[in-house]
Parts: C-alpha cells; sequence; structure tokens
C-alpha cells in the first residue's frame, strides 16, 4: 500500500493511499484508491471502470458503514452486469433501436439490452481501465481519471477524451465533475452507476428509506423503457416525491409505468432554476440510522431506480448478498433516449466545446 498525498495524521486531514486490485480478465493490472477525509469518512475507487467500489460515512452516533453495494475484486466487476458503482458512457441510459442520426449520418450501435441500447454499449466506460492521478484539492481529496475513447467505440464517431474527478471533501460529500470533448459531432451523457443503501450495503431493502425528488414531471417509457417522448406530471401518480415519501409506500400500485418499470426505473425532470450551478435534485433519508444522503446536480434529469433487476444470486461485498430492492440509484443525467428525442435537451458534443457537468452527493445525519 502507497501513501500518495498528505502525508501527516490521517485523523486531522486526510489521505490517499494506493493499492493493488487485481488484473482485468486481459491482464491488465488495476488499483484500488482510498480517499479518506478528516472526519474518518472514506471512499475507495478503482481505475477499473473509475468505479466506487465503497464509501464509509457515519451514522447519527458516528458509526460508520459503507453504504454501497459492490464487489471485493476487480473480478466481481468484470463479470458483474448490474454496473455497481461504475461511470456510465458514452451514453448513460438507453439509445432507443441502438441508433440515432447526426447530420444525416445514422450511427448503429449494439442492441444490448432488447432492440436498444443501453449504457454505452458491449463495452462501456465502466468496463475501461482509466488512467488515475490523485490532485491535491483545497477542500478533501481528489482522484482524477481520464480516458480517450476512440473514434467508432461502440459506434460511437469522434475521438472523446473524458476526464472525471471524483473528490472526497472534509464535508462528507463525495463530488463528481466529468469533463470531454470531442473532434467529431458525437453524443455524450455521463453519470455514476453507485446503488446506495443508507442502512449499509447488504442490510435488507430500500423500501422505508424517504425520498424526495425535486421535480415536478416525469418522462414515461415504453415496454422497452425508452420516453415516450411525453413529459407528465407527476400529481396524483406514483411518481410524486415532492414531499418526503418511503421509497416502498406506492412501489406495487397497479400503475401501468410501475409495471412497465418493475418498480421504478424512470427518468425525472428535475426542477432547475436558472443558471448553471449546481442545485438540490434529491434527499434520502434513513430513519433507523439518521443518515442523510442529497443529490446536488447541473444534470436535467435523474433515473430513480430500485434496483428492481438485483436478485441476491451474485456474491457482494464481504460475502454480502443483494436481493431486489435492496439498494436504489440516483443516476443524475440527460434524459434517456435524447439523441432521438428533439424536445429533449441536446446531449450533441461539436468539436471546440467541452462537455463540463458536475453532481455531487452529499452525506448528513438527523436526530
Ligand atoms: C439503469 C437502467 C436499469 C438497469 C440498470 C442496470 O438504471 O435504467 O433498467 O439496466 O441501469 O441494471
Amino acid at each position: 500500500m502507497t501513501t500518495l498525498a498528505p502525508t501527516g495524521a490521517k485523523s486531522q486531514l486526510g489521505s490517499t493511499t494506493k493499492k493493488s486490485f487485481g488484473k482485468t480478465p486481459d491482464g491488465q493490472p488495476v488499483d484500488l484508491y482510498v480517499l479518506t477525509n478528516k472526519n474518518g469518512s472514506e471512499v475507495s475507487i478503482t481505475n477499473y471502470g473509475g468505479t466506487v467500489v465503497s464509501l464509509k460515512v457515519p451514522d447519527r452516533s458516528g458509526k460508520i458503514a459503507d453504504v454501497v453495494l459492490g464487489y471485493d475484486n476487480v473480478e466481481g466487476y468484470a463479470e458483474g452486469k448490474s454496473y455497481f458503482g461504475a461511470i456510465v458512457g458514452r451514453y448513460g441510459n438507453r439509445i432507443g433501436h441502438a441508433q440515432f442520426v447526426l447530420d444525416g449520418k445514422t450511427y448503429t450501435l449494439a442492441k444490448n439490452n432488447g432492440e436498444n441500447s443501453l449504457h454505452g454499449g458491449v463495452n462501456g466506460f465502466n468496463k475501461a481501465v482509466w488512467t488515475a492521478k490523485t490532485l491535491s484539492s483545497k477542500d478533501g481529496q481528489s482522484l482524477e481519471l481520464s480516458y480517450l475513447s476512440k473514434d467508432g467505440e461502440e459506434g460511437f464517431p469522434g475521438n472523446l477524451k473524458v476526464t472525471v474527478i471524483y473528490t472526497l471533501t472534509d464535508d462528507n460529500a463525495l463530488r463528481i465533475e466529468y469533463s470531454a470533448t470531442t473532434d467529431k459531432k458525437t453524443v455524450v451523457n455521463l453519470t455514476n452507476h453507485s446503488y446506495f443503501n443508507l442502512a449499509g450495503q447488504g442490510s435488507g431493502d430500500i423500501l422505508g428509506h424517504l425520498l424526495t425528488i425535486e421535480a415536478d414531471k416525469f418522462t414515461p417509457v415504453d415496454s422497452g423503457l425508452i420516453p415516450t417522448g411525453e413529459l407528465r406530471d407527476v400529481v396524483d401518480t406514483p411518481f410524486d416525491f415532492r414531499k418526503p415519501t418511503a421509497i416502498g409506500a406506492r412501489i406495487n400500485q397497479d400503475d401501468q409505468q410501475l409495471k412497465l418499470g418493475g418498480g421504478y426505473d424512470h427518468n425525472l425532470v428535475l426542477r432547475r432554476p436558472a443558471g448553471s450551478g449546481e442545485s438540490l435534485a434529491a434527499r434520502v433519508v434513513e430513519a433507523t440510522t439518521g443518515r442523510v444522503m442529497e443529490v446536488w446536480t447541473t444534470e436535467p434529469g435523474v433515473q430513480f431506480y430500485t434496483g428492481n433487476f438485483l436478485d441476491g444470486k451474485s456474491a457482494g461485498k464481504g460475502g454480502a448478498t443483494y436481493p431486489k430492492r435492496s439498494a436504489f440509484c440516483l443516476e443524475t443525467q440527460h434524459f434517456p433516449d435524447s439523441p432521438n428525442q428533439p424536445k429533449f435537451p441536446s446531449v450533441v458534443l461539436n468539436p471546440g466545446q467541452r462537455y463540463h457537468t458536475v453532481t455531487t452527493y452529499k452525506f448528513s445525519v438527523e436526530k
């Protein structure tokens, strides 16, 4: 294990260490970076997929628990199909019929989700080995990850240079800053796919977590989970999380959209005030531990997913099992299928422009 920065008492300053996380199936060595802040919170990130492997934060009595699902080693991530903790790209979420048109040219992607493309294709950014560099940051410990997605990779046009900076701040927030540039017109939609359970990973279902989402509308989907194009009011639907509501309160209601998703697996349209900074997207409270997580973002949407496809079969960290609905995701993003939906906010990136988005998961406690 190597201590990278800074030296000094860990309990007062925070630190970053690096250790081996094993080898990818094709033999590339990858590492695990452990960032600790001055309060003893800790995030572990591997440069395989830019994945958040663990995230340890205190409860109301100061007890630390790991609040994200994951695997103990790189093999788990290489084999896994759930995108635990990963950076998802080049296009997070679905593209209908696995194709889109830019300047009259049709681009064809792999159909890895029924008829559609999901999360960047067969070998998305979650399977890439990223270049890692520790950075000094004024408010915590940072890790910069970069990746060059080549022109034509997974069918997308343009050499896309991507940088993701993770910062664990001294006030228990995990900030993720995504940047990208291209040499050809392309589409980009990056997110992080962490699965949260604020009572601790492997500790049962998340149906009792209280959720608020700053959204008045959502994007209803068809049977392939592709948005129909409608922005539907959440009023009188199980998608109304404008006031704190238990995730499980309405999840089994006889509702067509919930049935299509097998639970919640939908994009909500965030109520974003004008301006370019981050705004509050969602707040989650777990009453037994008092842990609170707020999600702040510059993105217009968030995919709320209740782990409907988890089946408890593969072994998670420390032997934990992850049954259906044992975690939730709040994937900040542009809307699914935006390349084919002219009325949705644009995901097109041109040469000379810089893609730049920020999402922060802020942890605190309630008494
Ligand atoms: C996203 C999708 C889900 C599912 C998960 C990964 O949240 O919307 O349908 O594919 O990723 O299992």
